[in-house]
């Protein structure tokens, strides 16, 4: 049991992701419960830098489960990334006797925590919150169900025009290096193809579209891409089709933000609750380091540092599916 720890500090960090409050609220109520202090950081590690932190109670996280953002605002902090900010960082926690740290956010996140961990050895707990889906050792990340919700819901909308108007849809999603959202999305919303970047290059998965022939037996198509700014994303691959088949009336929605906002899922609230006990429980066992997810429905603790650094990859099934489904 970590008696040592009385007060964690609290924070979110990186991009928003729907099901951040609904983590915030599980961490302070299950801290509160074991009779651990909270300190709520806000502006993710900018603020632990300048110091902007106050004591929560349970009501400062009432009637926010159903709420998209995050209540304790985030940002994507360059100076943490070095150690003078860090150490900056750590004169906060010293100030306001924190014990632990609680962080909810994703990669750049988790990088973060790790290096804070190791620099001064202090307990560093992360909830894997992004709508990518894009870290080890969880079967999903708080907001990735929302997003995928949020993708599905509009590419619904737009089948509308592209079966009324006969057109080619080339849809980008967001997911940063990662194609889960692109992928299952496009299974749940009967698109026709995803372009991800786990798979060839964009091109030959393109051409590959192409050449299962693309009015076969369909006079509208959509084609969810994943962003990418090197490559171009959607636009990239909708110019090079018009290329070569100037015949075809092809058009791109680019969905951006709106897929990091709105209300979360019932799954992305019972996900980022049943993690925010865990982590308080996480500290009880004297675990220092770890990511606290979900694997096979059960609660795993996994080193942060794998959590970052190992490649989780999309599931072969799920891309066969998507193909054989869309002749
Ligand atoms: O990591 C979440 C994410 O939405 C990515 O999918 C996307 O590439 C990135 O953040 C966009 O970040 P920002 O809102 O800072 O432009």
């Amino acid at each position: 049991m970590g008696h040592q720890i009385k007060t964690i500090g609290l924070l979110t960090s990186g991009g928003d992701a729907p099901g951040m409050n609904a983590a915030v609220r599980s961490v302070t109520r299950a801290a509160i419960y074991h009779e651990i202090k909270v300190k709520a950081i806000m502006r993710g590690y900018k603020g632990l830098i300048a110091g902007e932190v106050r004591e929560f109670t349970t009501q400062d996280v009432s009637n926010i489960i159903q709420r998209g953002g995050t209540i304790l605002k985030t940002a994507r902090c360059k100076e943490f990334e070095t150690a003078e900010g860090r150490a900056q960082a750590y004169e906060t926690i010293e100030r306001e006797h924190i014990d632990a740290l609680v962080v909810i956010g994703g990669n750049g996140t988790f990088t973060g925590g790790l290096a804070l961990s190791q620099e001064f050895d202090i307990p560093v707990i992360g909830l894997p919150a992004t709508i990518d889906n894009d870290l080890w050792g969880t079967d999903a990340t708080i907001g990735f169900d929302t997003a995928m919700n949020t993708i599905m819901d509009c590419v619904d909308k737009i089948k509308d025009t592209a079966s009324s108007h006969e057109r080619i849809f080339f849809v980008e999603v967001m997911g940063r290096d990662a194609g889960f959202l692109a992928l299952n999305a496009a299974i749940a919303a009967g698109a026709e193809a995803a372009i991800i970047p786990e798979r060839r290059t964009r091109e030959q998965q393109l051409d590959a579209y192409i050449g299962n022939g693309i009015r076969k037996s369909k006079n509208s198509s959509i084609v969810l891409v994943s962003e990418s700014p090197e490559t171009g994303g959607a636009q990239a691959m909708a110019d090079r089709l018009k290329k070569q088949h100037p015949e075809y009336d092809v058009r791109v929605s680019i969905l951006g933000h709106l897929q990091r906002g709105g209300s979360p899922t019932a799954s992305d609230r019972i996900l980022a609750s049943r993690l925010g006990v865990a982590a308080i429980e996480a500290l009880h066992e004297e675990q220092r380091c770890v990511m606290v997810g979900i694997k096979n429905d059960e609660v795993v603790y996994v080193p942060l540092s794998q959590a970052i650094g190992r490649h989780k990859d999309v599931k072969q099934d799920k891309v066969k599916a998507l193909q054989i489904l869309s002749i």
